[in-house]
C-alpha cells in the first residue's frame, strides 16, 4: 500500500483510537476519475456506517477535485457492495478488468448535474 500516493482519511473514536481508514486516488487510466483503493474497518467497529461515511468522505473529495467518476471494485465482499449500493454506485464491466475474476466493477456518476459532457469509464481501455 502506497500512503506517500493519493488521499487518505483515518477515522479515530473520540478516545483517539485509530479504527478505520480509507484511501482515494486518481484512476491510472482515466484522468477525470478517481479510484476508491482501499478500505478497512477494525472488526469491533463494523456495521455502524463508518465504512459508509469514509465513502462519503471521498466522493466528496472527488467532486472537489472536480472528477467526473469515482471507481471501485470489490471481491466476495457483500458489506462493501451493500454500502456503494446505499451510495449510489452502480456495477459496470470495464473493457480490461482488473481484478480476480469474481471481482465486482462499480462506478459513480459524479458529473450529473455539470453540463459538460464527460468520457464513460468502461467505454474503452482502463486500468482502474
Ligand atoms: C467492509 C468493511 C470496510 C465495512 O465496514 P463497516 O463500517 O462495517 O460498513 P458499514 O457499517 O458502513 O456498512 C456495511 C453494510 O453492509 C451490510 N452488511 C453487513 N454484513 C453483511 C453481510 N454479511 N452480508 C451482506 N451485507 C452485510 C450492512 O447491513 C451495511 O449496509 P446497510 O447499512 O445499508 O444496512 C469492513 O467489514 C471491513 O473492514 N472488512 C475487512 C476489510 C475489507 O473488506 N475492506 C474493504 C475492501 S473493498
Amino acid at each position: 500500500m502506497d500512503i506517500d500516493h493519493g488521499h487518505w482519511w483515518i477515522a479515530y473514536t473520540e478516545e483517539g483510537k485509530p479504527i478505520g481508514f480509507a484511501g482515494l486516488t486518481r484512476s491510472a487510466q482515466w484522468s477525470n476519475a478517481g479510484y476508491m483503493c482501499r478500505a478497512g474497518v477494525l472488526p469491533e467497529y463494523q456495521g455502524h456506517g463508518l465504512q459508509k461515511r469514509l465513502i462519503h468522505a471521498r466522493i466528496r473529495k472527488a467532486r472537489s477535485l472536480n472528477w467526473a467518476w469515482l471507481l471501485t471494485d470489490t471481491t466476495d465482499n457483500p458489506p462493501s457492495s451493500n454500502s456503494l449500493i446505499a451510495l449510489g454506485f452502480r456495477l459496470y464491466v470495464p473493457s480490461v478488468p482488473w481484478g480476480f475474476k469474481n471481482s465486482l466493477y462499480w462506478r459513480l456518476d459524479l458529473s450529473k448535474g455539470r453540463s459538460h459532457a464527460v468520457r464513460r469509464p468502461g467505454s474503452k481501455k482502463a486500468k482502474t
